[in-house]
Order: structure tokens, then sequence, then C-alpha cells
């Protein structure tokens, strides 16, 4: 059954909106009272409120019913919780912010675990002129390479591509705090997190 506007939404959206019962009641030529009832669960806007209540909390209508305002929010943040799923098959790589059902060559790919970086799989990263430059110390061979390495900060993924016969290493341009992750096709998922400029000084 799907939610409609409900009592959360409406107090989250109204304290974010710095406005008090009284001022959206106003806004919206209802009584204060009716206000604390919806945010209390005690009582739903009917539908013809929809609109402007959606107006006076400085949302749609739709991400009013949905909460779609909260996952929006939330966007920047989960860029740093990304999620790969990697097909065994093609070797595609789907890449998701938030939990999802993946899947290709008619596989159901799970989100693989990242782990922090092994004896193996040690990531090695430098920052000069601008430049993330990451490296791994990595057989590059056909049943064994370094897929991908990529780097995510909140609201942005670069990655790169890797082939075995080529060098492990790739490099991003600096854009604050972020994630490395590097893919191995044998040994899995490997990430080193919070890589700045500032704890790569003295590297
Ligand atoms: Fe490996």
């Amino acid at each position: 059954m799907a939610d409609y506007i409900t009592a959360e939404t409406i107090r989250a959206l109204r304290e974010r909106a710095r406005l008090t019962q009284r001022e959206l009641a106003e806004r919206v030529g209802v009584t204060d009272k009716a206000i604390s009832k919806w945010e209390t669960g005690r009582g739903l806007p009917d539908v013809a409120l929809v609109a402007p209540l959606a107006a006076a909390l400085g949302v749609s209508p739709a991400e009013l019913l949905t909460d779609a305002w909260a996952t929006n929010r939330n966007v920047a943040a989960n860029m740093r919780r990304s999620l790969f799923h990697v097909c065994p098959v093609c070797g595609n790589v789907i890449h998701a912010m938030v939990g999802a059902s993946a899947s290709c060559c008619g596989i159901a790919l799970p989100a693989l675990d990242a782990e922090e970086p092994d004896e193996g799989h040690a990531i090695s990263v430098a920052c000069t002129d601008g430049e993330l430059y990451v490296t791994m110390d990595h057989p590059m061979e056909k049943g064994h390479f370094v897929s991908f390495l990529a780097y995510v900060t909140d609201d942005r993924l670069d990655l790169r591509k890797l082939y075995p016969e080529q060098g492990c290493e790739a490099r991003f341009a600096y854009r604050g705090t972020g994630d490395v992750y590097a893919l191995c096709n044998r040994d899995g998922l490997f990430s080193l997190r919070g890589v700045s400029t500032r704890c790569l000084r003295g590297r």
C-alpha cells in the first residue's frame, strides 16, 4: 500500500522551512490545530490541499507525496556509500548510490563488499598538480588483474576501466576528500577511505 503524505514529512519540511505550525496554517488556509493533527498522525490533509501545502513547504506535490525530497537531500552523502555490482560473465560494472537490484547476462548481481586493501592489493595514492595518482603493485595478466580504479567524492564518481597488460594506474582530477576503489577480478573489491591531500602529506 502506498503512503499518503506522512506526519514525519510534514513536520520535517515545516521545520526545514523554519515555519511555526501557525505560520504554515496561515499559508495553507487551515487552522493550526489541523497542522498539529497532521503532524501527529491524527488526521490527513485533504487531497485539495496537497498543492498549496507543497507550495508552502517549498517542494513539489510529487515530492510531498513520495518523500523524494528526503531522498534527494541524501544523494550527496550517498555517493560516498557507493555500491558496485559486477557481472562475472561480461565484466559490466553497475554503480548504485543506494541498495538496488541489479542484473546482467541473466544473473542477479549482489553489491560487492569493499574490503580494506590487504598485502597483495595495497593501493598507493600520491597527489601532484591537482591530480590523484593511484597505483597498485598488482598482476595485470589475463587471469588476474585489476579491472577498475575509481575515485568517489560526495557528488561524483570517476571510474577508470583497466585491462590486462596495461599498467595498474589511474590519474583523477583531485576534488577533495574521497574514497578510492580497486576491483581485482579474482580477489574482489578493495577501498581506501577518506583520501585527501591533507592525509597524503608526509607520505
Ligand atoms: Fe588480486
